[in-house]
């Protein structure tokens, strides 16, 4: 694989636009094909005094990822207490409101359906994070969550990195959906009969899974366990220096994190309905797999 299958680069922009029609098309297009939008020379700028935040220290032992909830304005698994809580929020914040006006600029017609979800800060080196095989986000995954039916909404994610020491986060980008699809697809368990209903009535999902949940969280413990998969599948190495964003739609890009730290954010979600191609995302390839609708 190359790199130009899975990368579509763009220089030179800043976060408010307005962009020129053409770069629109390229964008909307491409991340829609499962590309990674690249913004080499996109930083998110700290202001002054947020430099301190750039430490593994603020982190909570137990998580790696600290989240900035934009509904309640609480920022969770932080070291940090008070007024500077409250400033890691703030810049957590801005972080989150300048991805949302980035995609609304490069995908005019996602502002409708967009909806943000968590601000995540990630200080921690990817390399030392203890993992099981499921949770290693070093393994090459699509993205789906236990607790988080989505019912067929999109995973969009903005990333931003912003190490003060020149750190490099290295990425893996693999193979195209459909490809990966059809490969585990049949081998993908079908869950017993009130699976969904009993895991929300037990307080293990946060609203009902739909065929289309059970089916993504397949293909990612799926993927992920499968050794000689992870040994041998086709991959492109990436490296985001300081500086650079990136777009990606994680639920359809199979990527791995191998190394880095001092990572900013932003998930999204947005309808099937809001994609200017419906027809190439992961619900449905699934449902043409399936030759049923799953949601
Ligand atoms: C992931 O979504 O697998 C992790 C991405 C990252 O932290 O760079
Ligand atoms: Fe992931």
């Amino acid at each position: 694989m190359r790199e130009t299958e899975v990368v579509e680069e763009f220089r030179g922009l800043d976060w408010a636009g307005p962009f020129d029609a053409a770069i629109r098309a390229r964008a909307g297009d491409a991340l829609e094909s499962g590309k990674v939008l690249l913004f080499p020379d996109l930083p998110f700028r700290l202001l002054p005094g947020e430099e301190g935040f750039l430490s593994p220290a603020l982190a909570d032992q137990s998580r790696k990822n600290i989240s900035f909830d934009p509904i309640t304005g609480k920022v969770n698994a932080c070291t940090l207490s008070g007024p500077e809580e409250q400033r890691l929020g703030a810049m957590l914040d801005r972080f989150g409101r300048q991805a949302r006006s980035l995609l609304v600029g490069l995908m005019p017609g996602y502002a409708r359906g967009l909806e943000r979800a968590r601000t995540s800060y990630r200080p921690i080196e990817i390399d030392h994070r203890p993992t099981s095989p499921r949770h290693d986000d070093r393994r090459l995954h699509v993205d789906a969550f236990p607790t988080r039916p989505m019912r067929g909404r999109r995973i969009l994610r903005v990333f931003s990195n912003i190490a003060p020491d020149g750190t490099v986060r290295q990425w893996e980008v693999g193979e195209n959906f459909p490809d990966f699809a059809e490969k585990f697809f049949p081998r993908l368990q079908r869950p017993w009969p009130g699976a969904a209903w009993a895991l929300e009535r037990l307080g293990l999902t946060k609203g009902r899974r739909s065929p289309y949940d059970f089916l993504m969280l397949g293909l990612h413990d799926r993927g992920k366990l499968d050794e000689s998969y992870q040994r041998a599948a086709p991959r492109v190495k990436l490296g985001f220096p300081p500086g650079a964003t990136w777009i990606v739609y994680t639920d359809q890009v199979l990527h791995a994190a191998l190394a880095g730290r001092f990572a900013l954010e932003q998930t999204f979600h947005l309808p099937n309905e809001s994609m200017l191609h419906p027809e190439r995302t992961p619900l449905r390839v699934l449902e043409r797999l399936s030759g049923r609708a799953l949601v």
